[in-house]
Parts: C-alpha cells; sequence; structure tokens
C-alpha cells in the first residue's frame, strides 16, 4: 500500500524518481507525486492517476536536481485528489515527506495543531505528520525525529527533504518496510527492492524505530532513541530482468510462465529422496516435531487458499490436528497456543498486516512462529522464529499467481518434513512422494504449454458476468483461487463453493448465464463432483470442467473441457490451477482489463 522511493547523488533525479515509481507501482496507484531539491528550495509535483501520468505532467517541466522523494499512493485516509496526493509539506515550505503506513492517533494531533493556528490542505495523516515534524524541528534533526517517532502511534516508513539541507534525505521506519541501496557516490531508498535492481545489489532494510540520514554514499543509522546502530547489508541475489515484462504483453502472463521454474527454485536444495532440509532458518531439532500436535496455518487472500491446500496435505500425511484461518479473524479469536502447537504465517510480501498481527498474537502466547515468505528483508522474515523462503523472484503483477505455487511448494516441503521426522509416514512412501515432488515442475511446465486451449474457453466464456466454481477436496481451495483470479482481474462476478455445497443455496442462482466452472481431476472423489456436474446441468448452466486426459465421461456431460494431465491427487492442486490462472487471464485480456494493476487493489496489505 503505497510505495515511496528517495535519490541523492549525480544523476538527474526526475528519471530515477520515475522508474523507481515503475518499479514500485504495484504497491498502489492512485495518484503519484515526487519533490525535487534544487540546491535552494524543494518542488512539488503531483497527479490523481498513475506514473505515466506524473511523468507527463514532469515532462515539460525544468525539474531540475539530484535531490528527490516519490511515492505512488493507494488511498487509506482521504479520497482520491490531488490534495491528498504525496508528497506533503509543511506550511513554511521547510520539510516534505512522503509516507507509506497509517498513523493511527493522526486526528488527536491535528486537533492539538488546529488550536495552535496550524492549518491543513487534506484529508491525510501524512500531512499531519509533516507539520508536526516542523512544530517540533528544534535545529536537530536526529533529535526532532526522535521526537517525532514518540509522538506518531501507528505505522509508517517516511522519507523527507529539509530546504535547509540539500546534500541528503532523512528515513523514519515503524511497520512499514524501508529498504536502502548503496553504492559508490549515490544513496537510495524505497519501499521495496525493484527500484534498487538497476543500481545496487546492497541493500540494507532498516528495522523498527530507526531513523537514517542517506547522503551520496553514505549512510547514517540510529535506534528510536537515537543510539548510533549498525545494521547488516544483504546481497541481494534478484537482477534486474527478475523485475522486468522479458517480453510478455503484462507481468501476470510471464509470471504465470514463470512456475515451473519457481517451483524447482523452492524445492532446490531442500529436497531429496531421503529427506527434507529446510535450511539454516529453520531451527527446530527432532524432540520439537516430535512433540508437536496442532498446527495452525493463517494468511489473507490467495496465501490463504494455498493454507487450504496444505491443510489436506498435512493431514493426509501427518497425525497432527490442523487449522485454518484468515490472519483478519485469527488475530482476533480466543486462539489456544501450547508448547505443542506450531503457528505458520504465509505471506509473499510479508508485509500484510493482518498476518503480522496475527503472528505478534501468537508470539505474546508463547508460541513457535514459522514464516513462509517471498521477501527476505520483509517485516514477517525477521520477526518469525523460523523462516522459509519462496525463493520465487519478484512478483510484480498485483493478482499473486507464481507466489502461490512456490507457496504450495513450500508447505509442501514443510508437510512431508513433518510426515517423515515425526514418523508418521513410512520412509518408503515418504521418498516416494518426495519423488513426486521433485517431477512437478516438469509437470508444471507440461500443462503451461497448454495455454491456446484455455484461451479458446476464454473466449468463448468471456461474456458472461457471473460464474461459479466448484471443486471438492483437494480441488476446493483451487476453485476458491480460480474465482478470486477472476473477479480481481476482470471484475466478473465469480464465486467458488465446495461442490457438495451447492445445493444448500448457491444452486438457485443457476441459469443459463451462469456457467460452473468446475474442478475436476480423475481422483478419489471423481464420482461425487459428477453428481454436482450433473445437478448443475439440469439447471441449464454451461458447464467447463477443469478435467484429466483421457476422462472420457466428461465430455458427455461439459459443454467445455479444459484438459490437465493426469497426477497423483495430492499433487493436483500444482496442475490444476494453473489453467484457471491462464483462464481469468485471458478473460480479462479480451474484457480490455488493466491485468497487472486491477482497480482499488494493492500488492501489499500493509493496513488492517
Ligand atoms: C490475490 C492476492 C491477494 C494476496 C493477499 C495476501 O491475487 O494477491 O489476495 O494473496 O493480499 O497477500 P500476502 O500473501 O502478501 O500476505
Amino acid at each position: 500500500m503505497c510505495g515511496v522511493v528517495g535519490y541523492v547523488g549525480p544523476r538527474k533525479v526526475v528519471g530515477v524518481i520515475l522508474e523507481g515509481l515503475r518499479r514500485l507501482e504495484y504497491r498502489g496507484y492512485d495518484s503519484a507525486g515526487m519533490a525535487v531539491h534544487d540546491g535552494f528550495s524543494i518542488r512539488v509535483e503531483k497527479v490523481v492517476g498513475k506514473v505515466s501520468d506524473l511523468a507527463s505532467r514532469v515532462e515539460g517541466i525544468n525539474l531540475d536536481g539530484t535531490l528527490g522523494v516519490g511515492h505512488t499512493r493507494w488511498a487509506t485516509h482521504g479520497g482520491v485528489t490531488g490534495e491528498n496526493a504525496h508528497p506533503h509539506r509543511d506550511q513554511d515550505g521547510r520539510f516534505v515527506l512522503v509516507h507509506n503506513g497509517i498513523v493511527e492517533n493522526y486526528l488527536d494531533i491535528r486537533d492539538q495543531l488546529e488550536s495552535r493556528g496550524v492549518s491543513f490542505y487534506s484529508q491525510t495523516d501524512s500531512e499531519v505528520v509533516v507539520k508536526l515534524l516542523s512544530q517540533i524541528y528544534d535545529g536537530d534533526m536526529l533529535r526532532s525525529l526522535t521526537e517525532l517517532g514518540r509522538r506518531l502511534e501507528g505505522s509508517y516508513a517516511l522519507v523527507i527533504l529539509s530546504k535547509d539541507d540539500p546534500g541528503g534525505f532523512y528515513c523514519v521506519r515503524k511497520g512499514s518496510p524501508l529498504v536502502l541501496g548503496l553504492t559508490e557516490g549515490e544513496g537510495f531508498c524505497a519501499s521495496d527492492v525493484p527500484p534498487l535492481l538497476p543500481y545496487t545489489k546492497d541493500v540494507i532494510y532498516l528495522e523498527e524505530g530507526d531513523i537514517a540520514e542517506v547522503r551520496p554514499g553514505s549512510v547514517r543509522i540510529w535506534d528510536k532513541d537515537g543510539r548510533p546502530v549498525e545494521r547488516p547489508v544483504h546481497r541481494i541475489d534478484w537482477d534486474v530482468s527478475m523485475a522486468e515484462k522479458d517480453g510478455y504483453p503484462h507481468y501476470m502472463a510471464k509470471e504465470i510462465h514463470e512456475q515451473g521454474t519457481v517451483l524447482r527454485s523452492t524445492l532446490k536444495g531442500r529436497l531429496s529422496e531421503s529427506g527434507v532440509d529446510l535450511g539454516d532458518d529453520v531451527h527446530w531439532d527432532g524432540d520439537f516435531l516430535r512433540s508437536l500436535r496442532r498446527i495452525n496455518l493463517v494468511a489473507c487472500g490467495t496465501s490463504y487458499y494455498a493454507c487450504l491446500v496444505a491443510e489436506r496435505v498435512l493431514e493426509r500425511w501427518t497425525s497432527l490436528d490442523v487449522k485454518v484461518d484468515i490472519a483478519s479473524e485469527y488475530r482476533y479469536r480466543d486462539v489456544k497456543i501450547g508448547a505443542d502447537t506450531l503457528a505458520v504465517f504465509v505471506s509473499q510480501s510479508g508485509e500484510t498486516a493482518d498476518t503480522l498481527a496475527a503472528q505478534r498474537k501468537v508470539r505474546s502466547l508463547g508460541g513457535r512462529c514459522l514464516g513462509i515468505t517471498n521477501v527476505r528483508g520483509s517485516t514477517l522474515a525477521r520477526e518469525v522464529h523460523d523462516l522459509l523462503l519462496l525463493k520465487a523472484g519478484p512478483e510484480i503483477g498485483v493478482a499473486a499467481t507464481k507466489t502461490f505455487m512456490g507457496q504450495l511448494g513450500a508447505l509442501y516441503l514443510l508437510a512431508l518434513k513433518l510426515g517423515w521426522e515425526r514418523g508418521d509416514l513410512n520412509p518408503v512412501e515418504a521418498s516416494r512422494l518426495a519423488y513426486g515432488l521433485l517431477k512437478l515442475p516438469y509437470e508444471v511446465e507440461r500443462v503451461l504449454e497448454r495455454d491456446g486451449d484455455v484461451k479458446a474457453a476464454a473466449e468463448r466464456f468471456c461474456g458472461y458476468d457471473d460464474f461459479l466454481f466448484l471443486g471438492r477436496g483437494f480441488s476446493y481451495p483451487i476453485a476458491l483461487e480460480g474465482a478470486l483470479k477472476l473477479k480481481e482481474i476482470s471484475y466478473v462476478h465469480a464465486e467458488a463453493y465446495a461442490a457438495g455445497e451447492m445445493k444448500h443455496g448457491p444452486i438457485a442462482l443457476l441459469e443459463p448465464n451462469v456457467p460452473v466452472m468446475v474442478v475436476i481431476p480423475k481422483d478419489g472423489l471423481y464420482e461425487k463432483t459428477l453428481s454436482n456436474v450433473q445437478e448443475a446441468r439440469a439447471r441449464k448452466s454451461p458447464i467447463v470442467a477443469v478435467a484429466s486426459d483421457g476422462d472420457d465421461l466428461i465430455d458427455q456431460m461439459a459443454d467445455w473441457v479444459i484438459r490437465i494431465p493426469r497426477c497423483e491427487e495430492c499433487f493436483s492442486p500444482f496442475i490444476s490451477v494453473i489453467p484457471l490462472q491462464q483462464f481469468a487471464y485471458h478473460v480479462a485480456q479480451l474484457r480490455g482489463c488493466e491485468i497487472d494493476q486491477p482497480r482499488n487493489l494493492a500488492k501489499s496489505v500493509t493496513v488492517e
């Protein structure tokens, strides 16, 4: 939610900021803005719209300067207006800042400031922050920022320019991510790594409460109390091409296509036919594994659906009592956490506010937390006891695809490790399953090649405005994920149900204008799902089936069949999710939707 960037160095800052914002636009795209320090004063330009609109705005303007900040917004406080867009400035024009996060006590602060005669031009919490800084400032920036941090409640990543200091910028971080980039003679910061990739792979993740001063080629960092601190420099193993479209029309198309490679990378070095090694960031011993009785899986959105798949495989491969919950619910429930419980938090970004809050709750109850994320420096990665990285490379399309594949891979590794090392699976069976998992990246690549068939289905069905998705067992979470993909990028209404639930209500919706997309691989529940298909057919709903090669029966029941290769039941989610992602992608394209940046969404949901 919102992306911030900052730069100081020899380059013209406008180009650096625009390029950085383009690489962060997945975080929000309601409005965009930048501020440039020309050595004497700070000029602010902002627009309602996207980064491309900001680029057009600044094109004809002579914005000379080599120090600046930028922002791309996902509105929280205040509507999408030019006034509410960032950067924000104080009344004297001394400070300009960009902000990602939410300041919870901003109304109290605003009241106090108003009573002292300060006026406001926007509805944002961010304008309150810059005006508070202006009031606090006593000539010493470090002391003033330390005091600012004491007064603010909530989350913030702030990047601040001071008119009196044309040599660098300041950062303050609490609750929202901020990464610094280091190179000779230059200084960068951003909400995430992609804007830094063209310039450097050496980054510093600021920690809770940190304050930083960034000057060309140098960085100084203090903790929340103003004491100097050293933070480790991390070498990023992503390269710049990973964050580019590589000839694909959309990031989503590229990311769908990468899924075989992603799965291979998630499994690499961690799995063989003789065991699972989750690596140095997971610190469990045999006693801990054997003492476990319960496992709680917690996440939001697509990550939650990956957990629903994992629930099924954990139940099959281990003797653990498995619970899955949506983070925004779990954090407020009276959950019971014991020494025999492992809590697993799944978040591709590692920044989802509800997931982080749920994790903190478990920690406060003394529970053991495993984080599964794609972002090494993310808040989740830094807060959990144990960490499993997806290694999927940056995902830029707002709709999650390849990270879902990585999450499935990581969760299956977890399930296999637990089953194997606790003795729930016999070693021969465990080894057989490991082999099955190792083969999956090739199977995934085979399915990806069938994109043309899915496109033809999308051409036939893209005109419908309502869909019902059905699946049972391992296919139920995949039906949920398929419906989510379709609604979020093509704005087509799509609901998903466990196929057995259809006759308990949703069947009332069925008619010739409501196609039923059924995920029905040849598995142990095939016949059961087939009866539901017949029920839907009897209500004259067009049937689109995602079905196994060689299943002739389905041809007689369905109006359209999308074929997938046969595979063992427990591995089917890796395969069956692909045509559903492709279907959503093609429908969105045929309906002329903005695929990589669907309306109202943002990739990283850092607010509750
Ligand atoms: C859907 C999607 C969202 C995310 C959800 C959780 O395509 O991307 O539903 O899955 O916002 O995000 P993370 O995984 O970053 O916690």
